[in-house]
């Protein structure tokens, strides 16, 4: 479409004065105007102009299907997809005057449409309202942020992996309640966030195989008497169907909620590495040394290295949590179709998928630069009689002892070294054997942090050897 034509088509075209705003598209029947607050509460653009490249190919969509069908000639078709054309570059360029008075993205776009190519402009709408245009507009945007999450998230299990690797037989405490439990081994420990973070791919790419059927031609709730091609416009916006009913279609936002549900989990998930990361870099742990890209100094603490990154991820899930409550709570009472509540749809969306992005990629960006100490762990990984049960099970393997006896037999020798200040390995051979006579020098080789992470070769478990083995089969499935 040459501009010369739009042009043209522009001079004998009406276009509604700016000063009209809306009320040129859709207030031939009223004769007051807005109240000054309905003029602030009213309007969407200034969030909603986020959906213009999702509302201009909704149109460009809606366009040739029109032409398509002979609901609308070829020549305004043609006329509709140049002056697009031209308002996508516009906004490109920032050129695009977003006016409140015309409410929301949809109206400014078709009334510059209308000022651009004249009376062609004013036939996009055929077979359309803004309830099924917004309803396409926002599945249109979700998906894409699913999409850019879903990439963000891979990069973060490529960045724990590549970490588990170099850590696959590094040897830290292992908590429960906080207090050292067993050994484990870093690697094992960052696998688990591998795990996590595998998971809320899965929810996100669920809530977008629900997500992508087509709302467009649902019209305002109840369809259109033009013979239009919802299939045709589902398959042009990349969507698998039309959706199968008009008023679920301008109706329901669940799959904002899905992606919102998605996102408070990972949120979650986040929020926990980034409090360990929290925890592990005080000197207290002193487990890793995060680097200078995501810590911050003091302005009075000269020694200060504030997790400032970490900090915020864990924060930040918040307003994520806040997110999916807000939507919920916004739609719980709507009768069915559309009500103009549903405009407070998108700001916490886009906020909270922005965020969690942004939160992913700050987490990433920690994990691949993290220091850890290894000599640091090492000499913690034993504290605390951490290698208790590995004593408990030596008596049930070598002795037959049942389980719960060599606990209470392994109780009374912990309760021994503690009241000598000793470790389990530095008792002599004589004292546990007043404690249970049938032990055996044998014994000290599973009281150490190394014998005892090797021997937890189960599946899943913590051994080095089985850490490289999941390393491998992760990579096959995430990557
Ligand atoms: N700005 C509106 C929204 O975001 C678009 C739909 C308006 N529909 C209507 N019937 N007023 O929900």
């Amino acid at each position: 479409m040459s501009r010369k034509s739009n042009a043209k088509s522009a001079a004998s075209g009406a276009a509604a004065a700016p000063s009209d705003g809306a009320r040129a598209l859709w207030g031939a029947h009223f004769s007051g105007g807005p109240a000054e607050v309905m003029a602030l509460i009213n309007p969407s653009v200034a969030f909603d102009q986020r959906l213009s490249a999702q509302d201009i190919a909704g149109s460009r969509a809606h366009c040739r299907m029109l032409v398509a069908q002979g609901i609308i000639d070829r020549s305004d078709g043609d006329a509709i997809l140049g002056g697009l054309d031209q308002i996508e570059q516009e906004i490109e360029d920032g050129a695009f005057q977003f006016d409140p008075a015309l409410e929301d993205v949809h109206l400014n776009i078709e009334a510059r449409l209308t000022a651009l190519i004249g009376d062609a402009g004013k036939r996009l709408h055929t077979a359309r309202s803004r309830n099924d245009q917004v309803a396409t507009d926002f599945r249109l945007w979700v998906r894409d942020a699913i999409d850019r999450i879903d990439s963000d998230l891979k990069a973060f299990q490529e960045a724990l992996l590549a970490q588990a690797e170099t850590h696959a037989a590094t040897v830290m405490p292992g908590f429960t309640h906080l207090q050292p439990a067993q050994p484990v081994t870093f690697g094992h420990h960052l696998l688990a966030y591998v795990e996590m973070a595998g998971r809320d791919r899965g929810r996100f790419s669920d809530a977008r195989r629900r997500l992508n059927e087509c709302p467009l031609g649902a019209a305002a709730l109840a369809g259109t008497s033009f013979p239009i091609d919802r299939a045709a416009t589902a398959e042009a916006l990349g969507f698998d169907a039309p959706t199968a009913n008009s008023i679920d279609s301008v109706s329901d936002r669940d799959f904002a909620l899905e992606a919102l549900a998605a996102a408070g989990v990972c949120a979650v998930h986040l929020s926990r590495l980034a409090e360990e990361l929290v925890v592990w870099s005080t000197p207290g742990f002193g487990f890793v040394k995060l680097s200078d890209a995501f810590t911050t100094g003091s302005s009075i603490m000269p020694q200060k290295r504030n997790p400032d990154a970490a900090e915020l991820v864990r924060g930040k899930s918040g307003r994520v949590i806040g997110a999916l409550n807000a939507l919920l709570l916004t739609l719980k009472g709507l009768p069915l179709a559309y009500s103009k509540d549903m405009q407070e749809d998108k700001e916490p969306v886009f906020d909270a998928l922005d965020t969690v992005s942004l939160c992913v990629r700050a987490t990433t960006g920690m994990i691949a630069d993290m220091q850890a100490d290894q000599a640091r762990m090492a000499s913690m990984a034993g504290a605390g009689y951490a290698v208790a049960t590995d004593l408990a099970d030596w008596l049930v393997r070598e002795l037959n002892v049942p389980f719960r006896e060599a606990h209470n037999v392994t109780g009374q020798i912990v309760k021994l070294a503690e009241g000598k200040g000793l470790e389990l390995s530095e008792l002599e051979l004589g004292e546990m054997q007043a404690i249970e006579p049938r032990i055996t020098g044998a014994l000290r080789d599973v009281l150490t942090v190394e014998a005892s992470v090797a021997s937890r070769t189960s599946h899943g478990g913590t051994a080095p050897s089985q850490v490289r083995a999941a390393i491998t089969r992760a990579r096959e499935r995430f990557l």
